[in-house]
């Protein structure tokens, strides 16, 4: 009997494809690797996703799970077949309690659904990852992913606060609670956050949302240089500033941004800082002042400031601009997500520029320089069709992360290990951490049979 058949009559025929472009289209993410599963399976419930795990668990047979697929280092490419498990389909916003500040959420809600949904109601959901129109919140968990807000708002994990989990055998765990603090016991939540979808399988989050802060304001400063813009972020804070968010871009980013989108949006100078104020309206508008205040001192070329959020997007189109813009190039992209401690930003442009020299090829850097998380992309032609171009950039990344390693900074800060990040898996997590892994993925899923492949393997396979 085939694997399809045997969960069709499980789950129903609605549930389950393999239809080839239904499996084409499960099998990469936004990242390059790609497999295609043998089956596809659409959940539309807890009980779904229960059976389909207990099933695979006896059998021995791989599921990997999988959000909306827009990842971007191959996290939910299901390497070994068998079952792509999408959560797609779960997109039901159950629950939204103002008094209880609370959202309850099934996996496939799009973050910036939730997003439209809480602020309707006067509530807000802070973690903003870039691809927030397509991404989903159970991805989100997965990776625990971050965004420009994170400076001030904290990443996915300070929104979780309870989660139903699908465990390998087919199990299902309610862990945390819908109230805002809670200490009964370990910190399972946090343990399935960031899991990359090797724990366990999220069919229901219960996410902390914030009032609605009223007003907003945007500054967008330009600089004659990457180290003058960074070392602008030094002073924000130095002054006692903690903006929403605080972004930074370099001269490459910059350049293909004034190739692509014209010059209009993009100013003068080789570095550039974006900033968002959040709170009410009186506040903002005064640190507003002061912020564009210190900018001029601290020698910005061009300054524009923006109230409202209509004003505030239009600032942000040209940041939301940079990932296409480099793509416009017609260079590949190695997006990685880096993160220096915050004091490291000026020697990680440095180290990008001795790279550059080094090996010849673009380094673009833009990002969340509030967080120290800096998107470093080393650009290169023919990197996927001549294997002499890939040897050396992977060398030039070894050599990136090696560095960054060095200075106690990581290897990812937002979107995860996936297969991008898997070679340096080893040097980034101690022989004892990666025990401790090895050891939780046996006490949680025995047969191994949970997005395999990846970083962490189960003892007993
Ligand atoms: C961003 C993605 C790459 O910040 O994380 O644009
Ligand atoms: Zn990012």
């Amino acid at each position: 009997m085939s694997l399809a058949s045997d969960l069709t009559r499980l789950l129903g025929a609605a549930q389950v494809s393999i239809a080839p472009d239904v499996l084409t289209q499960h099998a990469a993410d936004k990242w390059f690797a790609s497999r295609v599963p043998e089956v596809v399976v659409f959940a539309r419930t807890t009980a779904d996703v229960s059976k389909t795990l207990r099933f695979a668990s006896r059998r021995g047979i791989p599921v990997t799970p999988r959000g909306a697929g827009f990842g971007y280092v191959g996290g939910c490419v299901p390497v070994r077949g068998g079952i792509a498990l999408s959560l797609a389909r779960m997109q039901a916003i159950k629950e939204i309690h103002f008094e209880d500040g609370v959202a309850v959420v099934e996996p496939g809600v799009i973050t910036g659904e939730l997003q439209r949904a809480a602020r309707e109601r006067g509530l807000f959901y802070p973690p903003d990852p870039a691809s927030l129109k397509d991404c989903s919140l159970g991805g989100n968990i997965a990776t625990n992913a971050g965004g420009p807000r994170c400076l001030k708002y904290g990443v996915t994990r300070s929104y979780v606060l309870g989660l139903e989990v699908v465990l390998a055998d087919g199990r299902v765990l309610r862990c945390g609670s819908r109230t805002h603090k809670n200490k009964t016991g370990f910190d399972l939540v946090g343990l399935f956050v960031g899991s990359e979808g090797l724990l366990g399988v999220v069919t229901e989050a219960t996410l902390r949302l914030l009032p609605l802060p009223p007003a907003r304001a945007s500054l967008s400063a330009s600089f004659h240089s990457f180290g003058e813009a960074a070392s602008a972020v030094q002073e924000i804070f130095r002054a006692g500033f903690l903006p929403a968010a605080l972004e930074i871009a370099d001269a490459f980013t910059l350049q293909s941004a004034r190739e692509h989108c014209g010059t209009a949006i993009v100013p003068a100078g080789e570095g550039h800082v974006l900033i968002d104020l959040d709170g009410q309206e009186d506040s903002v508008r005064g640190e507003a002042k002061a912020l564009a205040k210190l900018l001029k001192k601290l020698g910005a070329l061009h300054l524009k400031e923006a109230l409202g959020e209509v004003a505030c997007e239009q600032l942000w189109e040209l940041r939301r601009k940079f990932s296409e813009s480099l793509k416009a190039t017609g260079l590949t992209k190695l997006n990685e997500d880096i993160v220096v401690p915050r004091g490291r930003l000026v020697d990680l442009a440095e180290f990008a520029a001795h790279l550059r020299h080094k090996y010849g090829y673009p380094v673009a850097c833009f990002g969340h320089a509030g967080d120290g998380n800096i998107h470093t992309n080393i650009m290169a032609a023919n990197y996927h069709s001549d294997p002499k171009v890939k040897r050396r950039v992977d060398k030039a990344l070894d050599e990136l992360f090696t560095w960054v390693l060095s200075v106690g900074g990581v290897i990812t800060g937002e979107h995860g290990i996936g297969l991008a990040k898997k070679p340096w898996w080893p040097q980034a997590a101690s022989a004892t951490s990666r025990s401790v892994h090895a050891a939780l993925k046996t006490a949680l899923d025995p047969h191994g049979v949970l997005n395999p492949g990846k970083f962490v393997a189960s003892a007993k396979r």
